[in-house]
């Protein structure tokens, strides 16, 4: 595609022109927008990027170590992990109300990102997936405007860097086109919306080491069975989410009393409204089976059959 590559050639110019000799850090989350970010400015100026990578330990299962996988064993870039988990779990013990634990991941997100980032003082500049639309939505109060200031991975103003924004006049569409122009791989660049407070908003309640680990396997097993039966790119958006609730089951001769796993599978074009998607019966009945059988601490499975609105796509 002659434009796209253009594009890339043209940016990764300007890239050059901007940062001369200058080191960049570039905050990756494993999302398409940093990804594609990383990826051009790895393309303009090799080692002088390095990436910081911030597992806050509310990430899907096997993301941490594919983000690793990707960018330092395929793409041999200079990656530094920080894992924070322990820092965000600590932060969050016995809080339960969403929109609470919520800022104090935004918040703690923007501490760990400013005493780390102290540490690169010879960096100059810093590399961000902005988007055009993310500019033209500041000043706007739309709901979607409102959920992007508690996202993590909004990073603290005022910052000695100066910025390094090379898709800032794209949207969505067109940074999947570059990201997989240069070569990213597809489940980063088709990968589904994940918001940036991650697995805690899953966990309704307060957010526990076991909750984690049961929304983090059930969830897995979901998107090992969606992948199975062909229906990932039709669905837009499944998960797993973990009500605050157990209830009485039977395993053999004994009762059980155990935690409820509902799944959330919706189709949409931009999360605005969505409905639940038609999953056939026979893949809901794996995904049911194999949940009860492989998730400890599990006896219920309950699939969300409401429409946005007036549900939301999360729950939280
Ligand atoms: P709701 O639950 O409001 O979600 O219907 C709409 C879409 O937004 C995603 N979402 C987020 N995305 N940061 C994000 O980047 C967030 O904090 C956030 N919260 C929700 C959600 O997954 C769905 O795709």
């Amino acid at each position: 595609n002659w434009s796209m590559e253009s594009f890339i050639e043209e940016t990764v110019q300007d890239i050059r022109r901007q940062v001369g000799s200058g080191k960049v850090l570039c905050a990756l989350s494993g999302g398409v927008d940093s990804s594609v970010v990383a990826m051009l400015v790895h393309r303009a100026i090799g080692d002088q990027l390095t990436c910081m990578f911030i597992d806050h330990g509310l990430l899907r299962k096997g993301e941490a170590e594919d983000v690793m996988e990707t960018f330092v064993g395929k793409f041999d870039m200079k990656v530094v992990k920080i894992d924070a988990s322990e820092r965000f779990l600590n932060k969050l013990r016995g809080v339960e109300d969403p929109e609470q634990k919520r800022k104090i991941i935004g918040t703690e997100f923007i501490r760990v990102f400013e005493e780390e980032s102290a540490r690169f003082d010879d960096f100059e500049f810093l590399a961000q997936g902005t988007l055009y639309t993310d500019i033209i939505e500041s000043g706007t109060a739309t709901a979607q405007t409102i959920k992007s200031h508690h996202n993590v991975g909004g990073l603290p103003e005022n910052m000695k860097f100066k910025l390094v924004e090379p898709l800032k006049a794209l949207f969505k569409d067109e940074v999947r086109k570059v990201g997989e122009e240069c070569g990213l791989p597809s489940a980063i660049v088709w990968r589904q919306p994940f918001p940036g407070p991650g697995l805690a908003i899953r966990v309704l309640g307060e957010v526990t080491e076991e909750k984690l680990k049961i929304v983090r396997e059930s969830d897995a097993v979901l998107r090992d069975e969606i992948a199975k039966s062909g229906l990932d790119r039709e669905i837009w958006q499944y998960f797993t989410a973990l009500p605050n609730m157990k209830s009485v089951g039977v395993m053999g001769d004994a009762r059980t009393y155990s935690y409820t796993v509902g799944v959330r599978a919706v189709t949409s074009i931009d999360g605005m409204t969505a409905d639940w998607a038609r999953i056939p019966f026979d893949v809901l009945e794996r995904i049911s089976n194999r949940i009860v059988n492989e998730v400890e601490n599990v006896n219920r499975v309950v699939y969300d059959i409401t429409s946005k609105p007036p549900a939301t796509i999360e729950w939280e």
